[in-house]
């Protein structure tokens, strides 16, 4: 890796201010918030584990939805405390800020191994305007900086960013965490030169979110495989109706563009033949946004290349789940990237439940199975199969952002080895 991580430095008995990414999603149950997932904790704590056993003093900062500068109580990072106390096994401070009087004498008086963890960062506008006034605020508890927040660091924040700057101005290194480095080992360096054949599996609403991403892949994968709506659009790019499936009409150019991308660099790119396809009929109840809702009716497999005028795809369909699968059973690498169909609804899981079975199948018969975040890694997880792959990567919008092969401001602003 180009930049320091952990490994590199020395923490004993200094202030290690850490960048984390607690954004869990959370419910209210009983005037509570309680946390639905707590992976994103779970995954920092090797990084802890290994900085308390180097004396490190810690101060961990966070951010927790998008209160837009507000002190929104139902976003307090407080509920994290308890639980990443229950997860490390040692008390955990927590203090109502992230700045100022309070934060400076807390962090004075930790000793080493002591673990405080400062109020949601997004309670102030500066976070998120990276404003260098804050960022010097938030350095002033730091001797030294350490991002584990891969999930946030595709975001140029004053936590993620500007701090980093501001404690390398004081003399102090900035590093990478066990987490950050382990993202990026597997979406970067992992996919670089992968074993093959390199089979690609994405999915999702929108090409226009993805085409970045397919358009660096298939200078890479050997098969691609297109699912989720997206898979329309493409459809309408080959000339088929999709009846009244989801599309981004304005994005058939770009889909055609990959299509004959694909071709010319002998790429398998598969389309779903089939599809498991809905009648979409007006419930007459109106959603919390006042828009109608409607009910997706008399679910079937639709085999024809055209979907009729009344009925919108809401999945692949089986000959093509079982298309898939033999291509991924195939694969010695395999990177999965955003659901097949809406699998919120179990009558239209189907299509990405056999992904996900197919990948875990994959896995066991030797291949690398990377999970690229967001909505594969809950659908894994609801099909009790996260067990089974390779790697699955804590962030959504920066695996994507990674995979497009931009560079993350939050790495970025590391230190160079
Ligand atoms: C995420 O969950 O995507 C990250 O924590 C970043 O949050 P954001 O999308 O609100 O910046
Ligand atoms: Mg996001």
């Amino acid at each position: 890796m180009a930049k320091l991580t952990v490994h590199d430095i020395d923490v004993r008995g200094k202030r290690v201010f850490m960048r984390v990414d607690y954004n869990v999603p959370m419910e209210e149950k009983d005037g509570q918030m309680v946390i639905n997932d707590a992976t994103r904790i779970k995954e920092t704590i090797p990084t802890l584990d290994f900085l308390i056993g180097k004396g490190a003093r810690l101060i961990l900062t966070a951010h927790l939805g998008r209160p837009k500068g507000q002190r929104d109580p139902s976003l307090s990072l407080r509920p994290v405390a308890e639980k990443l106390a229950d997860l490390l096994g040692r008390p955990v401070a927590f203090v109502d800020d992230c700045i100022g009087e309070k934060v400076e004498k807390t962090a004075a008086i930790l000793k080493e191994g002591d673990v405080l963890l400062l109020e949601n960062v997004r309670y102030y506008n500066e976070e998120e305007a990276n404003d260098p006034v804050f960022a010097e605020k938030l350095a002033r508890v730091a001797d030294v900086y350490v991002n584990d927040a891969f999930g946030a660091a595709h975001r140029a924040h004053a936590s993620t960013e500007g701090v980093a700057r501001e404690v390398a101005k004081k003399g102090g290194a900035c590093a990478a965490g066990l987490l950050m480095e382990r993202e990026l080992k597997f979406l970067g360096d992992e996919l670089e030169n992968p074993a093959r054949p390199f089979v690609v599996v994405l999915g999702g609403a929108k090409v226009s979110d993805k085409i970045k991403v397919i358009d660096r892949l298939l200078e890479k994968a050997d098969t691609i495989l297109i699912g989720g709506a997206m898979a329309y659009t493409f459809k309408l790019a080959l000339g088929n109706t999709v009846g009244k499936s989801l599309v981004e009409a304005d994005k058939v150019d770009v889909a055609k563009s990959a299509l004959e991308k694909a071709k010319a660099r002998g790429v398998k790119f598969l389309i779903p033949s089939d599809n498991t396809v809905a009648t979409p009929v007006d419930s007459g109840k109106l959603n919390k946004k006042g828009k109608p809702v409607f009910e997706l009716q008399s679910p079937r497999t639709n085999s024809a290349p055209n979907i009729p005028d009344s009925e919108e795809g809401v999945d692949i369909g089986p000959a093509t789940g079982q298309t898939y699968e033999a291509e991924l059973l195939k694969a010695k690498t395999v990177l999965w990237n955003g659901p097949m169909g809406i699998f919120e609804d179990p009558r239209f899981a189907v299509g990405t439940f056999a992904v996900a079975k197919a990948v875990v199948e994959a896995t066991k018969t030797g291949a690398k199975s990377i999970i690229g975040g967001g909505d594969s890694v809950k659908a894994l997880n609801k099909a009790g199969l996260g067990d089974g792959v390779t790697f699955m990567s804590t962030g959504g919008g920066a695996s994507l952002e990674f995979l497009e092969g931009n560079e993350l401001p939050g790495v970025a602003a590391l230190s160079d080895r």
